[in-house]
């Protein structure tokens, strides 16, 4: 028989053994999501890291992916029938000791929400650049985002391979076109057909890389030496190494030091460049990445309305929030999912958590803080479902949602907490939908429900007796053909569509009595009680904004 004082012991010593083991463990994480313009070679730097890590053995499937209209993570009919990947699933793999949670976003920008609220469960994020364009308008809009969290970017300035703009014009552009200060890790040797490889700033030394046999479907041969061991090189063309030099010189006593407390603040971005295509710079772009990025740590939670506390992602037991639900993932199982990033602690299969909902309707019946059991935990791999025993900071876990969990929701062993609700985007396109067929509507009604709870699209009902809601808004078009699409193969409701004429989506916060309104708009209110007004041109919007300098207009809300 124990004592009493014995066991007190035993129970402090496992205690800290936890502690030390979660703290272990999330100290190898790295959860990230790469952002980029469409085209910019996202899907083709992903599948290198796979390969790098030892995931696949050859690569260039994006190619024949593309053609066969299909991708690893599309398991949607009509993600399959378009080539497009309309929804965000997680990737875990181990890169050289260090565990990576790569979180895929949709590359279609219709699709750019799911993808906003996706970068909430990102410790970090790879900006990825083509550097025959530079910054493009999505990229833009994706590092507004990140940069509104605070959150440590990595820039790779890809396609080096290709002829492109001048690396020192790119660091100009991405300090003028993002407000960002950069500071290349990397400077690249040649570019275009004389592309040889890097310089890297930091430890000094040249990697010169050959191209494998099979193209960039193996690993690119890489050969370390020091800048003056490069004048010997017979393979490099004179101007290329002028050129070089003359450059490096400049950036060397004109470009922005790297310091790591500026780059987890988010102010300054770490550069790297090469070729996803060919190999080139990849391997010790995420030796970098694996060093640099930063592991789960302390996130903000709500305990009261006007309260907040923080969570320490080692000491806390097990919390976390739903970023993502999707319904009828797979059509073999026919269940809703509920998508978690695990804050703190550790997740063990069956757990039994307490529920925080953020939805209103729940709130209003007292349905919060409900126990429930974590079953059938699973993560993504393609379409492949594997089920998870255990999880830790940072991982993402994929559970069966019996039909309680909406976006934003928390979960955790302690309760008494919610970590902030998600942020909400404004919406750039409004539609009417009905069903065709009358008899259908309680159906078309459960799967409105659904997608409201999926946070795909904002359902609104309209506050004027002249137009009829309800309403559903979204950031771009497509979104609308996946909702009829979905309507009619998971609900059996064939719907038609009425596109509304309002571009333009704001949340009006502040007293709204005696508000200018200009004849053309329209008030509405989103699932959360909260007052949008739709306007059809951004001129209108403007000129409101003007006229009622009381009001606030959120374009983003709750961030
Ligand atoms: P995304 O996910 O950001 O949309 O881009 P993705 O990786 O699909 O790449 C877009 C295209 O750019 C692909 O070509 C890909 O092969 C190419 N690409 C990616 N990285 C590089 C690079 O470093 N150098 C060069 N030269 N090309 C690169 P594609 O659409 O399959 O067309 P194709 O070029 O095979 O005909």
């Amino acid at each position: 028989m124990y004592t009493f004082r014995l066991r007190l012991h035993l129970k402090k010593e496992t205690m800290t053994n936890d502690r030390s083991q979660i703290q272990g463990e999330l100290e190898k994480r790295r959860t990230f999501a790469v952002i980029s313009h469409p085209d910019a070679g996202k899907t083709t730097l992903t599948e290198k890291l796979l390969l790098y890590a030892g995931m696949i053995r050859t690569a260039g499937m994006v190619h024949a992916r593309k053609q066969q209209k299909s991708t690893s993570s599309d398991w949607m009919q009509m993600e399959q029938e378009r080539g497009i990947s309309i929804t965000a699933s997680a990737m875990q793999f181990v890169y050289k000791d260090v565990v990576i949670n790569v979180l895929d976003t949709p590359g279609h920008q219709d699709f750019s929400e799911d993808t906003y609220r996706t970068l909430t469960a990102a410790d970090s994020a790879v900006m990825v650049i083509d550097a025959g364009k530079g910054v493009e308008p999505q990229t833009r809009k994706l590092f507004r985002v990140c940069s509104m969290r605070g959150i440590p970017i990595l820039t790779f300035i890809n396609k080096l391979d290709l002829p492109g703009r001048e690396p020192l014009d790119l660091l100009s552009e991405l300090e003028e076109a993002l407000g960002i200060r950069s500071a290349p890790l990397f400077w690249p040797i040649g570019q275009g057909e004389d592309f040889q490889g890097v310089y890297d700033l930091r430890k000094d030394r040249v990697l010169l890389f050959t191209r494998s046999e099979h193209g960039g479907a193996a690993a690119a041969h890489m050969e370390v030496c020091s800048k003056a061991e490069l004048k010997d090189r017979k393979d490099l063309e004179p101007e290329t190494l002028e050129q070089f030099e003359e450059s490096l010189e400049l950036i060397q006593e004109a470009g922005n030091p790297f310091t790591t407390e500026e780059f987890l603040a988010g102010k300054l971005t770490p550069v790297f460049f090469g070729s996803a295509l060919i190999n080139f710079g990849i391997e010790p772009f995420f030796d970098a990445f694996a060093e640099l990025a930063p592991y789960p740590s302390k996130r903000k939670v709500l305990i009261s309305k006007n309260e907040e506390s923080a969570i320490d992602p080692a000491e806390e037991p097990f919390s976390g929030y739903v970023f993502k639900v999707q319904a009828n993932m797979d059509l073999k199982h026919r269940d809703s999912m509920a998508f978690l990033r695990v804050c703190s602690g550790k997740f063990e299969r069956d757990l039994v958590v307490k529920h925080e909902s953020h939805q209103e309707e729940q709130l209003r019946k007292g349905q919060t803080k409900k126990d429930i059991r974590l079953s059938r935990s699973h993560n993504m791999f393609g379409g492949e479902r594997q089920t998870v025993d255990a999880a830790y900071p940072g991982d993402i876990v994929g559970v069966v949602n019996p039909g309680v969990f909406a976006i934003g929701d928390t979960v955790s062993l302690r309760g008494g907490y919610h970590y902030p609700p998600l942020p909400k985007f404004p919406p750039e396109v409004v539609c009417r939908l009905r069903p065709t067929d009358a008899l259908k509507r309680k159906a078309f009604e459960k799967g409105m429900k659904q997608f409201r709870n999926e946070g795909a699209v904002l359902i609104l009902e309209t506050l004027s007796t002249t137009v009829q809601g309800p309403l559903v808004a979204a950031v771009g078009p497509l979104q609308f053909e996946v909702l009829q699409f979905r309507l009619e193969s998971e609900y059996g409701v064939k719907t038609e569509r009425e596109t509304m004429s309002y571009r333009h989506g704001v949340w009006l916060i502040g007293d709204i009595d005696g508000f200018d309104k200009p004849s053309g708009a329209l008030l509405a209110e989103d699932r959360d009680g909260q007052r949008i007004m739709l306007y059809t041109s951004a001129w209108e919007k403007d000129h409101a904004a003007e006229r009622n300098p009381n009001v606030t207009f959120a374009e983003f809300l709750s961030l």
